[in-house]
């Protein structure tokens, strides 16, 4: 017999997680991700997720799957050149990446709060290959969790914008000092997209927490300038839907679109 969903009640900026994932579902099953993981999680979850349905044709989902295919296609560029790697995923909610770029041998280690991680833990369960801690970011100590035998990659999706500019940069700083020559790869919120959504208010019963951390080209350049990060450029986004390229190739139109732009760097090389 089929287990029981498992009953979700969070808020504030853990309850997004339940968003993306929502996106990411809706996704998989209009076929602009291949995800099917993300629409089995869904359906084991107890919780009103008609309250993310948006009025955009489908629009917020594409984005999002957009996002998500970027960051995979640069996780397994490096996956591909470090295939023992283990994976650090910050703030991870109910992502299923380790499923998507798996080629069998690396690692996974997912941190995220604690009322998060009890959830996951359900419907995500802990493999050979892959662990769950339950921590925050801002604090060092999942650092310590990291074993230096293998290369690591620090992912951060839909997690660092959550944070104020200076919190940001204290905690790259920090990674790079306490891991040094891992990869970084973290997504960020450019200011187009903040402003559609503070124009464009969502349906009732659903008020996501702002952005605080939006990246234009000059906190760009002050991200360049952090000690211990290097090589730190933005990833090409991802293809696969048709409308989304058609409008970044429009001239001039680019960079008023909004996106979730993606970063890759390198930590602590600059200081090795
Ligand atoms: C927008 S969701 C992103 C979830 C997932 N990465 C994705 O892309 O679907 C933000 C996530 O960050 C987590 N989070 C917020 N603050 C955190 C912190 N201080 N440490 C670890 N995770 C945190 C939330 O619990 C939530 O799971």
């Amino acid at each position: 017999m089929d287990a029981p969903p498992t009953k979700v009640e969070l808020t504030g900026v853990p309850e997004t997680a339940l968003w993306n994932l929502y996106q990411r579902a809706s996704a998989a099953r209009t076929g602009h991700l291949d995800d099917p993981r993300a629409v089995e999680v869904l359906a084991r979850l107890d919780c009103p997720f008609e309250r993310f349905d948006l009025p955009y044709r489908g629009l917020t989902a594409r984005l999002h799957a957009q996002r998500v295919r970027t960051v995979d296609a640069a996780l397994r560029q490096v996956v591909a050149g470090a295939p023992d790697v283990t994976v650090v995923a910050l703030g991870e909610g109910f992502e299923t990446q380790f499923w998507r770029v798996d080629n069998k041998r690396l690692r996974w280690l997912t941190l995220d709060l604690p009322e998060v991680v009890a959830v996951r833990r359900e419907v995500l369960p802990d493999g050979p290959r892959s662990r769950t801690l339950a921590g925050s970011a801002a604090d060092a100590e999942w650092t310590t969790q990291v074993g230096r035998e293998r290369p690591v990659i620090i992912s951060a999706q839909g997690l660092l914008p959550y944070f104020g500019r200076d919190e940001v940069h204290r905690m790259l700083t920090a990674w790079a000092r306490l891991l040094p020559g891992a990869w970084l790869l973290f997504d960020a919120v450019n200011a187009p997209l903040q402003a559609v959504r503070r124009r464009n208010p969502l349906p009732d019963g659903y008020r996501p927490p702002d952005w605080t951390w939006i990246v234009d080209a000059d906190e760009l350049r002050q991200l360049r300038e952090l000690p211990g990060l290097t090589d730190l450029h933005e990833v090409p986004q991802a293809g696969g839907d048709r409308l989304l390229g058609l409008l970044r190739r429009v001239p001039g139109l680019k960079s008023q679109l909004p996106a979730f732009p993606v970063f890759q760097a390198r930590l602590g090389l600059d200081a090795a």
